[in-house]
């Protein structure tokens, strides 16, 4: 009989909900919030709030996409963490409560290793193109950077990480006190493209090992940019394709440079890349230019799999299911991912 594995992620500001049966993707439904825009800024309560009013829509509209019906669902899989504990209060309680109705189990599932296994979402229309284990992801969120050894679905190590904030932080909060607009990401990376590059040099961080900085770069951004506003008050209008390229530029160096020594630490040439940040195009096409060059097999997830979504909770939880995991009734989420 097929395992049908419904997936259920709200750890941030997406409520989303979808449907696997034996690994490939039937259905992949996502709420986004928009009532964050406004605040430049996930705000908690909004967010769990609007959670509350998605829950049920969004789960529905999963299963029925999906051509399934909801006493067909084998298990649910549910991000226990990390994120606002009051989202994830919202999705692990529907998922628990979902499966004491259905009389099914429920798989927790970390949704770092959610993103980590994004590629491993099967389409039916599309061909399998999966990396081969042990392969490197570079994890790159609002809330992460990471260099992750996946060593199979189940097991992973973090081989560097942040020592202060992520680089999607980096990216939201740059944008939003150069008043560019609110998830920063997209809109330095859409501005970016119409830049110099070469235009502007920011300072790297010097960290040790294969952990990264952002703080620093951020902070030097602001100032340059404050102090060339107070000689010019046109000059973020005038400069802004050149500033957000070169500030790209620069992210992107820090990132790829430990993830080339990770590669060259570890001997491994299976590379991967997931998160929101993932969604650069930046980012990407210098993934697939340094894999050309050092022998890398490259993947990269499709758009849809690389912001926050359910699918890629569903066919982790998948794995879990298989291996025997099944989640405890009393369980709670978690805010860190060092208390999963
Ligand atoms: O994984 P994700 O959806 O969730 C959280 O970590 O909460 O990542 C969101 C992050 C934000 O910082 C957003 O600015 C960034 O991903 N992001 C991008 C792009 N699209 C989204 N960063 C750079 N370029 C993009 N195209």
């Amino acid at each position: 009989m097929a395992d049908i594995i419904l997936g259920i992620e709200s750890s941030c500001d997406d409520t989303s909900a979808a449907i696997i049966k034996d690994g490939y993707l039937l259905s992949n439904v996502i709420a986004s919030q928009d009532v964050h825009k406004s605040f430049g800024g996930v705000v908690p309560e909004l967010a769990s709030r609007a959670h509350e009013l998605n829950i049920v829509p969004v789960v529905s509209e999963a299963i029925s996409r999906a051509g399934i019906r909801k006493t067909d669902i084998t298990a649910i899989a549910f991000t226990r963490g990390p994120g606002l504990l009051g989202s994830l209060l919202v999705g692990t309680s529907f998922a628990k409560s979902l499966g004491l109705a259905l009389d099914i189990p429920t798989v927790m599932v970390n949704h770092l290793q959610g993103h980590v296994l994004a590629n491993f979402v099967r389409q039916v229309d599309k061909p399998v193109v999966e990396p081969k284990f042990p392969y490197l992801c570079l994890l790159v969120s609002g809330g992460n950077s990471q260099i992750v050894k996946v060593n199979d679905p189940l097991h992973f190590e973090i081989l560097g990480q942040t020592i202060d904030d992520a680089v999607g932080e980096a990216f939201d909060k740059c944008s939003k006190m150069m008043g560019l607009g609110y998830p920063g990401g997209p809109v330095i990376d859409r501005l970016a493209a119409q830049g110099d590059p070469e235009r502007f040099k920011f300072a790297k961080p010097h960290v040790p090992g294969l952990d990264y900085s952002f703080s620093g770069i951020k902070t030097s951004l602001l100032y340059f940019v404050r102090d060339e506003m107070a000689r010019d008050p046109l000059f973020m209008e005038n400069n802004k394709e050149d500033i957000c390229a070169s500030f790209q530029k620069a992210l992107i160096d820090i990132l790829m440079d430990k993830l080339v020594k990770a590669s060259g630490q570890t001997g491994i040439k299976e590379i991967t890349i997931g998160g929101g940040v993932s969604a650069n195009s930046g980012l990407r096409t210098r993934l697939v230019q340094e894999g050309q060059k050092r022998g890398w097999n490259t993947y990269l997830p499709e758009f849809k799999f690389t912001t926050d979504n359910a699918a890629m909770i569903a066919i982790a939880g998948y794995y879990h299911y298989l291996a025997g995991e099944r989640a405890p009734l009393d369980i709670a989420p978690v805010s860190r991912a060092a208390d999963f």
